[in-house]
């Protein structure tokens, strides 16, 4: 019997998708059109955009404006990370920008229920994140509400920091509960930890300063899709 289950959980984590969703924090704002064709080219699928507000995290970043924008810009995958205080006075904009995925913060809200299911209302899928101090029993009860779970790497606000290796711990018990759920990564991806979170479980990689601060964020992109392979 327990084999049996085993089995069938390896098939469910076989069938997930392998996602690269190349993040924009650190890309040519003053030319996001080739940012964009960049990563199109290299072979991803998503793009990953990091709203920031100053208070929730210590960065500011930007806004459903240029969400809009990238939207008119491009047929990548959307996948909205909302690092901002109260993202329910938020979400409807976002949606309204043509987000695919909305993830919000477990810290940020006082009732992530509700916050989720309007979030699914609006249309997109939502996601919930933790940051790497917070423990994973914090969004257990919503796990059946969620299309995909972010597990930061680093402390949110900055790209290009180190990754933080205690986080493949929740990974890996993520992995075991829901073997068919899909489960990001975000903070510190290099083509050598690519694997390691692979194998605690991740099957979507956030990755920022090793495309966009590489000579040709087309390649760097292209090495990350096919290491997925
Ligand atoms: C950090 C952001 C990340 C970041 C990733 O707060 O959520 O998405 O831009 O960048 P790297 O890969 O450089 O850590
Ligand atoms: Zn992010």
């Amino acid at each position: 019997m327990i084999i049996k289950c085993v089995k069938t959980d390896y098939i469910l984590r076989m069938s997930l998708k392998q996602i690269i969703a190349p993040s924009l924090l650190n890309a040519n704002f003053l030319n996001l059109g080739s940012s964009l064709s960049a990563i199109e080219n290299g072979g991803a699928a998503w793009v990953h955009l990091d709203i920031m507000d100053g208070h929730f995290v210590p960065n500011i970043s930007f806004g459903p404006g240029i969400v809009a924008e990238i939207k008119r810009g491009t047929s990548l995958v959307l996948d909205c990370h909302l690092m901002i205080s109260a993202p329910e006075h938020h979400v409807d904009a976002f949606a309204a920008a043509g987000a695919d995925y909305i993830t919000v913060h477990a810290e940020t809200t006082h009732h992530l229920d509700r916050l989720l299911q309007r979030i699914r209302e609006l249309g997109c899928k939502p996601a919930v994140s933790i940051n790497p101090a917070t423990p994973l029993e914090m969004i257990y009860p919503v796990l059946d509400v969620v299309d995909m779970v972010l597990i930061m790497s680093v402390n949110p606000g900055f790209g290009g920091q180190s990754f933080i290796p205690y986080t493949l711990d929740k990974l890996r018990e993520l992995r075991r509960r829901r073997p068919e759920l899909d489960l990001q990564i975000d903070g510190g991806i290099k083509l050598g930890n690519l694997d390691s979170a692979r194998e605690a479980g991740a099957n979507v990689f956030v990755v920022g300063s090793a495309i966009f601060g590489a000579e040709s964020p087309e390649n760097a992109c292209r090495e990350f899709v096919r290491r997925l392979k």
